[in-house]
């Protein structure tokens, strides 16, 4: 753990702090749909698009040379090699419906690899946070995944597509699924699944579809707790795939069985 990535996690935090009280000050005023983007479903809300302004002026203010890449704005490409992977509401669905799970994502990336990440969510009360090397968070607690369970016992977490034909592919992997865990949930945030597989609240999550900013800094605090994360490259979508260092072989191998591999490649 370097003292260059603790400043970019103090960095991240504070961002992530100033853009979730936007979004909880603008949720008070009401939501609204501001746009729709890949289908019908795939919405954005103002405060999606203020908070991410928001992020990428004060981490751009404090670090120029750097990158930025947002789910609402364009790839911005800095000199220094470290990016920013921001996605300003993850669960953008459970905000406009007042339900609580919903979380601010920054991410700090050294080329491809994140390397400080927080999951803000301030409906919930809690703050995820992670260095590479350094361990992961719960509001400043250290996060120990679950002990390993067989498959047939694991509580799993996915999430499925805002288009019609790849949900439809995710139906029919999930069905399978079900039928062979202890149960499934869909709570509505990826970085949030996996911050719940890095505090043991969950045995794996596995989502075919999420963007670089859904997962980059769940995924470095589900790793920090002692999970895996794989992001399998689809050609058009990526799977990812998380659960306890100590589970992972079998959970791997049932998603795969599940049919979640062949829907992304
Ligand atoms: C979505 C959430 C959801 C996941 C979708 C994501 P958004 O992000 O993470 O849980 O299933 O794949 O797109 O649109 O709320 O930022
Ligand atoms: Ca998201
Ligand atoms: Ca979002």
């Amino acid at each position: 753990m370097s003292h260059e990535d603790e400043q970019l996690l103090a960095l991240a935090l504070e961002v992530a702090r100033e853009g979730g009280a936007l979004v909880e000050r603008m949720r008070r005023e009401g939501v609204s749909v501001a746009d729709t983007k890949s289908s019908q479903v795939d919405i954005v809300t103002a405060a999606d698009r203020a908070c991410e302004d928001l992020v990428r002026a004060r981490v751009l203010a404090a670090r120029p040379d750097d990158g930025v890449v947002g789910e609402e704005g364009d790839d911005v490409r800095g000199s220094s090699g470290v990016r920013w992977v921001v996605d300003p509401i993850d669960g953008t669905v459970n905000y406009l419906y007042g339900l609580p799970h919903w979380a601010v994502s920054v991410a700090a990336a050294r080329g491809d690899e994140v390397v400080a990440g927080v999951v803000l969510a301030p409906a919930l009360g809690v703050t995820y946070t992670a260095v590479r090397g350094g361990g992961a968070f719960r509001d400043g607690s250290p996060l120990q995944v679950r002990e390993p369970v067989e498959v047939a016992q694991s509580l799993v977490a996915t999430g499925f597509s805002y288009s019609p034909e790849v949900r439809a592919r995710q139906g029919r992997a999930v069905a399978r699924l079900l039928a062979r865990v202890r149960d499934v949930r869909r709570m509505g945030s990826c970085a949030l699944d996996l911050c719940g597989v890095a505090e043991g609240s969950l045995d794996g999550y596995v989502e075919e579809g999420p963007h670089w900013w859904d997962h980059a800094a769940g995924a470095l605090v589900a790793q920090e707790a002692g999970a895996v994360v794989e992001v399998t490259r689809g050609p058009a979508l990526d799977l990812v795939r998380a659960a306890p260092r100590g589970a992972w072989d079998q959970f791997a191998a049932l998603v795969e069985e599940c049919g979640f591999l062949e829907a992304s490649t």
